[in-house]
């Protein structure tokens, strides 16, 4: 809901308000809901400006908009024209943004040499979280030149603030840090034109008032910038697309957008946590796949890599049937003369002596074992050695008289060019269409180097190629609305909000190893949904670490996202495979539970897991994980989370005959030692020791 009152606006979601002032630009208050009684301009007092560029205030801070103007100085002076109360949102060209809601509020502000400033604030009050984006629109007669332009800067009163990232590397994303912002400047930044696996978009911001959250909607280069002023003692938060080697021209009359960034306010981490999932599940993911059940994939990838034949692919899918997966996906290596990295990305036509004949009669063949079919692709790569690139060398990422920079022996295809943006939605629309898979996971394994593109300004390059690659997805996935698109960047490389806007689902990470998962899926969960996150089941020992963990456990772990398999599913013993058939049917009976249900990490010390809670909270399940044994330990305990606190709940661990009943606020708030794990469980040097309790209510 929009509350005007003068120049006032409350802008309310369910537990949250937003106050600010249009004239003058100012945030007068923004955190848990009030009703706001009385003269609300008392909370003045601060600079806290949300329009901020290099003004008459002579700010010499941080700035959410940066222009070479008109009048050839880089000065502007946004002054307040109007404010409106949009019943439509609108929509934010060429970029993908949250939907669902209506009320908007816009305020535009103008400069005298007739640049315009529109700021967009969008509530979703079932979500609590407030969309806001930036437009400049050129009314002046000459050319401009947009240095920087924020999707949001919010002015936090104090600089008592710690910040909470989330970093890592390529197989170790999104682990957590937290540092306290104390005084100068801090950025959460990609410069690898994906969102990238170092330093996720998403970021929170704490105090004693609770938790600001923020994210991006956006895949490309981005920026989230603390600047701590201790003279003022404000905390200034920007958040946007990243102004590395920006430099856009806006010519008279054209307009220019920011991607859309979403804030949160919550008590605590857990209520963020909860809040930016429903907000994810329903206001960004979208499409047929939105609330339908995932199917459970068994994938070859780690089974077999390059090396697979006709035989051995049909073998594995067999297996996989027998075994009740749903969903077979033949990964890398099936198209052109693809046996190893070194070729053929571009080439999106079937290596028949590989497949022993065409794709379209190997995927028939595995539909008939009662499986659909699913395909991986890497669209926007080129291999020098490939069809395509003797064809069409121009279409490659590179700069002309220089030696490209190579990655995993691939570049980049320029998807700023419409020329490539066609040949990518004609040769990936006829591989779906001819295989016809009912599911696509669309790879990206290399950041950008070599940035160039005929005719394109050096400094527009990275956004160019972000407005190409929405432009390709959007016509693809419009072309093929039942097909279910799993997004994949080596993993976890471009996990972002931009590209759940268009894929329901993402490969969370390339590092497949339990007790890694347990803290990537922890780490991903504080902004993300489970419903989000695919989590396969590997073998062992483990490809990327080396440990072996028992397969209970490996499974337990993959119940946190969309499970899958992705390892040699002939090799099982019996006694694996009638485990495997069984976790399999289990997943299946529990699905809509562990895929959609309330989603909260369980941590003590040497205790990481998840609990996921039916709606009613009348069911649950939930993952425990020892994550260092040692003999003779101190027995580690738990409390669980989001359970009725009144009702009695029948608490069972999995594959044992162990149960207790207990009230949900003993679940709760007493401490649940769990030597039945330690006891029961099956265990293997350095692994973790892994338990999942199901839970039923049995009286409210
Ligand atoms: C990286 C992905 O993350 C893997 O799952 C696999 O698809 C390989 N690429 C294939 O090259």
């Amino acid at each position: 809901m929009i509350k005007k009152n003068g120049n006032i606006f409350r802008l309310e979601t369910e537990n949250t308000t937003l106050i600010l002032r249009a004239d003058t630009a100012e945030y007068l208050y923004y955190g848990k809901k009030t009703e706001a009684a009385g003269d609300v301009t008392v909370l003045r007092g601060r600079p806290r400006r949300f329009v901020s560029c290099l003004g008459k205030d002579a700010e010499y801070s941080e700035q959410a908009v940066s222009v070479f103007n008109a009048d050839g100085g880089f000065v502007s002076d946004f002054l307040f024209s109007k404010a409106r109360i949009l019943s439509e949102k609108p929509e934010i060209p060429g970029l993908p943004s949250s939907y669902g809601e209506g009320k908007t509020l816009e305020l535009k502000y103008i400069d005298k040499t007739k640049l315009t400033l529109c700021l967009y604030y969008t509530v979703f009050e079932d979500g609590d979280v407030i969309a806001v984006s930036s437009r400049l629109f050129n009314g002046s007669k000459k050319d401009v030149r947009i240095r920087r332009l924020m999707s949001l800067r919010l002015d936090l009163c104090g600089t008592d603030y710690e910040i909470i990232t989330f970093n890592g590397s390529w197989a170790r994303e999104r682990s957590k840090f937290s540092r306290a912002i104390g005084s100068g400047i801090f950025a959460n930044e990609s410069k690898k034109g994906a969102s990238s696996h170092e330093n996720n978009p998403f970021v929170m911001v704490r105090n004693d008032a609770g938790v600001y959250a923020f994210n991006l909607v956006y895949s490309g280069n981005h920026k989230e910038l603390f600047e701590s002023d201790v003279r003022f003692g404000t905390t200034r938060v920007f958040i946007g697309m990243n102004d590395y080697m920006f430099d856009w021209k806006l010519a008279p009359g054209d307009s220019f957008s920011s991607p859309e960034a979403v804030m949160c306010f919550a008590p605590d981490e857990d209520t963020m946590s909860l809040r930016m999932h429903a907000f994810v599940r329903e206001h960004i993911v979208r499409g047929k796949w939105k609330k339908r059940e995932r199917p459970v994939l068994v994938n070859n990838w780690e089974g077999t890599y390059f090396g697979f034949n006709e035989e051995k692919l049909l073998a594995m899918a067999r297996s996989a049937a027998d075994l009740g997966a749903e969903l077979f996906v033949l990964d890398d290596g099936w198209f052109g003369r693809r046996d190893d990295s070194s070729s053929s990305l571009g080439d999106w036509c079937d290596y028949s002596e590989k497949l022993g004949g065409s794709l379209a009669s190997l995927a028939d063949k595995i539909r008939a074992l009662g499986l659909s079919f699913g395909i991986w692709v890497e669209p926007e790569m080129i291999s020098e050695n490939s069809d395509l690139y003797r064809s069409h060398p121009n279409f490659a990422m590179k700069i002309p008289g220089r030696e490209p920079f190579r990655q995993r022996n691939q570049l980049m295809l320029n998807l700023a060019d419409e020329r490539v943006q066609n040949y990518i939605v004609r040769t990936i629309g006829d591989v779906i269409a001819r295989s016809g898979a009912s599911y696509v996971k669309w790879d990206f394994n290399r950041a950008f180097t070599d940035c160039y593109g005929k005719g394109i300004l050096p400094g527009e390059y990275y956004h160019r190629y972000m407005l190409g690659y929405y432009s390709v997805v959007s016509r693809l996935m419009k072309k093929f609305p039942f097909v279910l698109f799993e997004g994949c960047a080596g993993g976890g490389g471009r996990f972002d909000l931009g590209n759940m806007c268009y894929f329901p689902q993402f490969w969370t990470s390339d590092d497949t190893d339990a007790r890694e998962r347990t803290e990537i899926q922890a780490g991903s969960s504080y902004g993300y949904p489970q419903t989000v996150m695919g989590a396969h089941v590997s073998a062992c020992p483990n490809h990327q670490t080396g440990n072996n963990t028992p397969l209970s456990a490996r499974f337990n772990v993959a119940c946190g996202g969309l499970l899958g398999y992705e390892l040699d599913v002939t090799m099982f013993s019996d006694e694996e495979r009638r485990a495997v058939s069984e976790q399999i049917s289990f997943y299946k009976e529990n699905r809509k539970l562990l895929q959609f249900g309330e989603h909260y990490r369980l941590e003590a010390e040497n205790v990481r897991g998840f609990i996921t809670v039916g709606k009613d909270r009348s069911e649950a399940v939930a993952v425990v994980n020892v994550v260092a044994y040692r003999p003779a330990m101190p027995v580690p305990v738990v409390r669980f989370k989001g359970l009725n606190a009144s009702a009695l709940y029948e608490v069972g661990l999995r594959g044992t005959d162990f149960r207790f009943v207990l009230s949900g606020d003993l679940l709760m708030n007493g401490n649940i030692p769990l030597d039945s794990v330690l006891r029961l469980m099956p265990r293997e040097s350095g692994s973790i020791v892994s338990g999942m309790f199901i839970f039923r209510k049995v009286r409210s």
